[in-house]
């Protein structure tokens, strides 16, 4: 049963949705007014990716992204959505140096910013223990698998994983992992259809595709890539379902070119004195008011 436009996402709900459906709309968002639209428009979950420091702060790659940009970020996000489930990103490093840095910057997403849920990249071991340890303090994880944007240094380039065999098992162990560790969802990033309809078939938790074809239980995709706003290279599997690259350069030139013609401002969007007779009639006060000054 879907859930009602107005009731509000929660991660029980998100589980069930992966037996019942409607499949899981999420998308990223990094600002008060987009997260309002996608709220609105019934966006199941708002991610604040840290793909926000390519998209929005022009970093090259999500490395640089901070754990204070990511909950300046998210409190605007928060500020606006009233259904969605806001999940935010743990940005690179933010869980590098051990499980109690890891659930104190985990937390700061619950407590200062207002999320319900924190994603992580990433399955080894190590990464594992994290997400138990977060697990056990409260903190929902959502998991991230398949391409992890936050080892580009290590990887070398953005490419789909999992198109060899050995990749593709460990990828479905990956997700299956996350599962036992405790997260209430997974991402699974750049990977083979095949091998995403695999994981959502093995896993029992909902699975959240991004290029990973139509199988997973959910779709993701970057707010800015989608609307056709973001300024980098496009990846094959976005579609781009407005320009607003082009709308904003169209309004842009037009408002420069009115203002060096002189057509903007006109006098619909200006101010005038007031008139002589109505500015004397307006310094005497109303008498209701007076009335209540009075008491
Ligand atoms: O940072 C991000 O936006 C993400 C999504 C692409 C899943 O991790």
């Amino acid at each position: 049963m879907p859930e009602l436009a107005t009731q509000r996402v929660t991660i029980p709900s998100l589980r069930a949705r992966k037996a019942a459906g409607p499949k899981i709309v999420c998308l990223t968002a990094y600002d008060h007014p987009t997260a309002a639209i996608l709220d609105e428009a019934g966006v199941d979950l708002v991610l604040v990716g840290d793909s926000l420091g390519m998209v929005v702060l022009g970093y090259e790659t999500t490395v640089p992204v901070t754990m204070d940009e990511m909950i300046h970020h998210t409190k605007a996000v928060t500020r606006a959505v009233r259904r969605a489930l806001v999940v935010g990103d743990m940005p690179y490093f933010s869980f590098h140096l051990g499980a109690d840095e890891t659930v104190r910057n985990a937390s700061r997403f619950l407590k200062e910013a207002g999320a319900a849920a924190v994603k992580i990249e990433g399955a080894s071991k190590k990464r594992l223990r994290l997400v138990e340890a977060m697990v056990e303090a409260e903190i929902p994880v959502m998991g991230h698998v398949g391409l992890t944007p936050q080892s580009i240094h290590g990887l070398g380039q953005f490419k789909v994983r999992g198109k060899e065999p050995e990749e593709a098992r460990r990828i479905v162990e990956d997700a299956s992992n996350l599962e036992k560790a405790g997260a209430f969802s997974v991402v699974l990033e750049s990977v083979p259809l095949e091998v995403a309809k695999t994981v959502t078939e093995s896993v029992g938790i909902p699975t959240i595709g991004i290029g990973a074809g139509p199988y997973c239980d959910g779709q993701v995709l970057v707010v800015h890539d989608m609307l056709g706003y973001s300024t980098g290279y496009l990846p094959r599997f976005v579609r781009k379902y407005a320009d607003l690259h082009a709308t904003i350069s169209r309004a842009v030139r037009e408002y420069a070119a009115d203002v060096r013609a002189g057509r903007f401002p006109d006098d619909a969007t200006s101010y005038h004195l007031k008139p002589p007779a109505a500015a004397g009639a307006a310094t005497e006060p109303a008498p209701r008011l007076k009335k209540r000054a009075k008491a």
